[in-house]
C-alpha cells in the first residue's frame, strides 16, 4: 500500500518510517511539507522521495487542503502519516479521509495536546511519560487512540533526556503501526 507522510519540520519521523518502510512490501509515496525551509525536504531528497511542497500562505486553508487531496489522490495514497505536521486539518478534510490519517503525538494523550507536548509532560511532574498514536480528526491531537507506550521517568531525568528517549520510542514504534495498518489496508482492498 501506499504512504504519504505530511511534515513541517526536522523529519526524524519522517526518517525513520522511510527506512522501515523501504524494506517492507509498502511504499513512501510522497513528502507533502507546508514549510520551503524545512529539513524534512533535504531528508526526503536524500532518501529519494518525491516532494510536494503546499503553501499555506495567502490563501484559505481550504485551498491548501485542496491541493492536499488532490496530491493524495493522483499519488494512489491510501494512509497518510503526519509527522510533525504543524497545522490542523479541516472537517472537510479530515472527514473525506477518516481512519486513513494517523499522528503521532509525544505525550500520554489525551494529557498535554499541542505543540509543547514533550516540555508539558516533563514540567507535570507525571512518573510515566510516553508517545501517543491516534487517528486525525478535526481536534487538535484528539481522535481514536491505537496505540500507547510509556516508560518510568528515572531519578534525575532532565528535559534532554526525557526528550531523547522519547523521540527514539516514536521512532520505534511509529513505522511498526503504520506497517500494520498498511497490512490491513491491502487485505480490506
Ligand atoms: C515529534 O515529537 C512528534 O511526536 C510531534 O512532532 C515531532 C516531530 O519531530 N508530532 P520530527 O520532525 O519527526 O523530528
Amino acid at each position: 500500500s501506499n504512504l504519504a507522510i505530511l511534515a513541517s519540520g526536522s523529519g526524524s519521523n519522517f526518517q525513520a518510517i522511510s527506512e522501515v518502510i523501504k524494506k517492507s512490501h509498502h511504499n513512501v509515496s510522497c513528502l507533502i511539507c507546508d514549510r520551503k525551509s524545512a529539513f524534512v525536504m533535504e531528508r526526503a531528497k536524500k532518501l529519494g522521495i518525491k516532494v510536494f511542497y503546499v503553501t499555506y500562505y495567502n490563501r484559505d486553508k481550504s485551498e491548501a487542503e485542496k491541493e492536499i487531496d488532490s496530491i493524495l489522490n493522483s499519488q494512489k495514497v491510501d494512509l497518510v502519516a503526519l509527522a510533525g505536521f504543524m497545522r490542523i486539518l479541516s472537517p472537510l478534510f479530515t472527514n473525506k479521509w477518516k481512519n486513513r490519517v494517523i499522528n503521532i503525538h509525544p505525550s500520554l494523550l489525551p494529557k498535554y495536546p499541542g505543540s509543547h507536548g514533550i516540555e508539558d509532560s516533563f514540567n507535570s511532574g507525571d512518573i510515566e511519560l510516553g508517545v501517543t498514536i491516534h487517528y486525525v480528526d478535526q481536534g487538535m491531537d484528539t481522535g481514536p487512540i491505537i496505540y500507547q507506550e510509556s516508560f518510568t521517568r528515572c531519578d534525575g531525568e532532565t528535559l534532554e533526556s526525557a526528550e531523547e528517549k522519547i523521540h527514539r520510542l516514536e521512532h520505534r514504534v511509529y513505522p511498526q503501526i503504520l506497517i500494520k495498518k498498511l497490512d490491513n489496508f491491502n487485505k480490506a482492498i
